[in-house]
């Protein structure tokens, strides 16, 4: 398959943001989050697999394999329609067939909020007692990188709507760490710091609304706090 169905070329990203500009949300205040400033999610990842003495590892998306190829771990699948891992297919197929538990499942594939959200529910099949989801791209800065669909090369996509989404559920405890583009750290227990957001539709979320609630919205946490909580000191 070719991955430049999953990439949009730059005329493409052109056009798409001028038509945004007419008749999309107009919010431009950005968040300062200067991501080098903080580790990367494959130093994150790894460092938790070794605290947790992890085994299989599932990364939903792989592109070129720059993170999964990094991952130190006995078992490793990965999962991609396009390039990289090692199951070439979407992870609606994958999960379709699957019959593995996993550890620790890193969620990075298509980057719209059903699709997220339908990866974190099927994630919580397959992870086994004891076990972490990851979900990269939690933090956009900018309404541009959260857009749908993408205008802008550096693209968050709309993930952070399935974050919220989990942050009101009972059964999952859900923060996000402030690295690497926003790591959404889910657990399959209960939620200790639930968001009592009443609204029917997260879809239709505003980046306004992100914004000005971030904090609250997505339970930020520091790299610090994450290793605290995975070593169950908070
Ligand atoms: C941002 S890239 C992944 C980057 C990689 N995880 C990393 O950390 O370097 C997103 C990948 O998701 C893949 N993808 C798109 N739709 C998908 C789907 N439905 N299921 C699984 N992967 C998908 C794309 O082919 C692309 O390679």
């Amino acid at each position: 398959m070719d991955l430049n169905q999953y990439i949009p070329s730059r005329i493409t990203i052109f056009f798409r943001r001028m038509f945004f500009y007419l008749l999309g949300e107009k919010f431009y205040k950005k968040l300062n989050y200067d991501w080098h400033q903080y580790q990367n999610r494959f130093d994150i990842i790894n460092k938790i697999i070794k605290i947790k003495s992890y085994k299989k590892y599932l990364e939903i998306g792989c592109q070129s394999d720059v993170n999964f190829s990094r991952i130190q771990i006995d078992q490793r699948i990965g999962v991609d329609p396009y390039d990289g891992g090692t199951h070439r297919m979407t992870s609606d197929d994958f999960f379709k067939e699957n019959k593995e538990r996993f550890d620790i499942i890193f969620i990075d594939g298509l980057h719209e909020y059903e699709q997220v959200l339908r990866d974190i529910k099927n994630s919580v099949k397959f992870l086994n007692d004891n076990g972490i989801i990851i979900v990269h791209d939690c933090l956009p800065s900018k309404i541009w990188h959260q857009t749908i669909p993408q205008t802008h090369s550096s693209w968050n996509g709309d993930v952070w709507k399935a974050i919220v989404e989990c942050r009101t559920l009972e059964n999952l405890d859900t923060y996000t760490c402030i690295a690497d583009h926003g790591l959404g750290i889910i657990l399959n227990r209960n939620n200790r710091n639930r968001l009592k957001l009443e609204i029917k539709n997260f879809k239709e979320l505003k980046f306004k609304d992100y914004y000005e609630n971030h904090k609250e919205f997505m339970n930020t946490i520091s790299e610090t706090d994450l290793f605290n909580l995975i070593e169950n000191k908070i």
